[in-house]
């Protein structure tokens, strides 16, 4: 883990990973009340806590019982001792083992959305009947001694507990631990972000300083503590959001000369993307030259169908590419700048270990080692929609900011098979119809991602009076919150009939089209 940015503030939360599918959630509920807060395997050494001054800890769920041998343990006094404390499902089992009460396994699970009535509530509860998300197999069925019930569930079983009420510096005395068997940070909760406001100010006192022009003054600084008076920077640009908030951070913060930006043309790009977002990073300030290499990305995607070899071979000719273009910058360079932002962060943190390889999404593997470069990682604690919201706050362009993702290897995975020229151009030609007419019609911020996949099948259709043999389009938008998971967009079905013929009466070698109505999953969003 990197120092953390709460150093600089008035403390943010540590939320203790015990495995939870929602661990994320929970931290990005907290940034949302504009406070900071870092995600910790469950077992981070105390030290490391301490010296991050938290002004409160959250102890996720997670899928043991806290009487399997092997489940997660912590002990809670010596946390406590750094902070107030919320435990949610496993963690509330925890402070209830932990601190002397009693755990047993139900005979009910409670799973889904239940509902539980407040004896003690917080801030902001509704008293009765509030509707929350649970999933849980063990109760609390004696909590620790001084601590109360605060809440029961439908079936009378513990649904959140509080500790013996302290006096604190200022305001009234009340609980530093709380413990709760439901997930507030679930959208299905009632109140859930309510309960977390509560718990972050009421509780423990909280300054609501994250928010974007602080941000922004927080990561200047720290760029430039860590990179000497004398450093130069290299950055790839990718034309995506990450690269280039990173890219703009890393300017404004040593100054665009000491920055060098690269921008490749792999020759997988949209229609006239190169240019458009060539002449873009140049309008914003950016230090940036362009590489222009179709030929060594198609020659390096001769003959390649799998798609996994694809990306090595993208990956690969990239590395080169790269390497050559850094290597007639005017000065040497000292760290390698790059966009990764929380969520891979955390993959690796997690206590759930690295998961299954579905695609391999990192395509610039080896670089940093390969040219003896350090990382600076500017983005490294932000979620997506706060690197939006400090795009904006650096003055970028709305156009930029809102982009659909567009993978790195580009149009490359959206043409089944083997690649070349032509078929780029046709897809090329498919994607710019799509994409304008979902501009026209006011659809493209409706949507995640949209675009074409070529497939290498023919059909036979026709035309005038004419028969036609061609290759089928399909087409694919969908929405989603991080594309994590994703549905398919409903589209019009009047904006279907338009869109398919304009593209089979204005792009010649496609003839017939066809709609992906898959979710993620079982699919995932990419064809490839
Ligand atoms: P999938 O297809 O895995 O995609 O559901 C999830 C998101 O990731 C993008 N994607 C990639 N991005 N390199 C990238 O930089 C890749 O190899 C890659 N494959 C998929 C995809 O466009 C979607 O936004």
């Amino acid at each position: 883990m990197t120092e953390g940015l709460a150093k600089k503030s008035t403390g943010g939360f540590a939320v203790l990973d015990f495995g939870s599918q929602f661990t994320q959630l929970i931290a990005r509920r907290l940034r949302e009340l504009n406070v900071y807060s870092e995600i910790h395997p469950y077992d981070v050494d105390l030290a490391t806590l301490k010296a991050m001054a938290p002004v409160g800890i959250i102890l996720s769920g997670g899928p043991n019982s806290v009487h399997d041998l092997d489940s997660p343990k912590r002990d809670v006094a010596s946390l406590a001792e750094l902070a107030p404390l919320l435990g949610i499902c496993y963690g509330m089992q925890l402070i209830a083992e932990s601190l002397g009460g009693i755990v047993e396994t139900s005979d009910k699970r409670e799973y889904g959305l239940r509902e539980i009535t407040w004896t003690k509530p917080f801030s902001g509860a509704v008293a009765k009947g509030q509707r929350v998300w649970m999933s849980h197999g063990d109760i609390v069925k004696v909590p620790p001694p001084g601590f109360s019930i605060a809440a029961l569930s439908e079936s009378n079983h513990a649904a959140a507990m509080c500790g013996p009420a302290e006096k604190m510096t200022d305001g009234p005395a009340q609980a530093r631990i709380w413990a709760i068997q439901f997930h507030p940070e679930v959208s299905h909760t009632d109140k859930g972000l309510e309960l977390l406001r509560s718990f972050a100010f009421d509780v423990c006192g909280a300054t609501a300083d994250w928010d974007a022009p602080h941000i922004v003054t927080r990561l200047i600084d720290r760029i430039r503590a860590g990179a000497s008076e004398a450093a130069h920077v290299l950055c790839g640009l990718s034309g995506g959001v990450d690269s280039t908030v990173a890219a703009t951070l890393l300017s404004q913060a040593l100054g665009p000369e000491r920055v060098h930006c690269v921008f490749v043309d792999n020759g997988l790009l949209r229609k006239n993307e190169y240019q458009e977002v060539l002449d873009g990073y140049r309008k914003i300030g950016l230090n940036v030259i362009g590489a222009n290499a179709e030929a060594v990305f198609l020659k390096a995607l001769e003959g390649v169908e799998d798609p996994e070899l694809k990306r090595k071979a993208i990956g690969g000719a990239f590395v080169d590419v790269f390497q050559r273009a850094a290597a007639k910058l005017p000065h040497p360079v000292d760290f390698l700048g790059q966009g990764t932002l929380y969520p891979d962060v955390i993959e690796s943190v997690s206590v759930r270990g690295a998961s299954v390889t579905i695609k391999s999404h990192h395509n610039v593997g080896g670089l940093p080692e390969k040219m003896k470069l350090k990382l600076i990682e500017p983005l490294r604690e932000l979620f997506k929609d706060e690197v939006r919201a400090i795009g904006k706050e650096l003055g970028l362009p709305r156009e930029l900011l809102w982009r659909h993702p567009f993978p790195g290897p580009g149009l490359a995975i959206r043409i089944m098979g083997s690649v070349n020229k032509e078929d780029l151009e046709l897809l090329r030609e498919c994607d710019h119809v799509y994409v304008s007419e979902l501009r026209r019609a006011g659809l493209y911020d409706k949507i995640w991602q949209a675009f074409c996949v070529l497939l290498p099948i023919k059909t036979v259709g026709v035309m005038g009076d004419s028969r036609t043999y061609e290759r089928v389009l399909a087409l694919r938008a969908v929405t989603s919150q991080d594309g994590m998971t994703a549905d398919w967009y409903h589209f019009d079905l009047n904006f279907m009939r338009g869109l398919s013929n304009k593209i089979t009466n204005e792009v010649k070698g496609v003839n017939r089209v066809v709609y992906d109505v898959t979710s993620k999953p079982p699919g995932t969003i990419e064809w490839e």
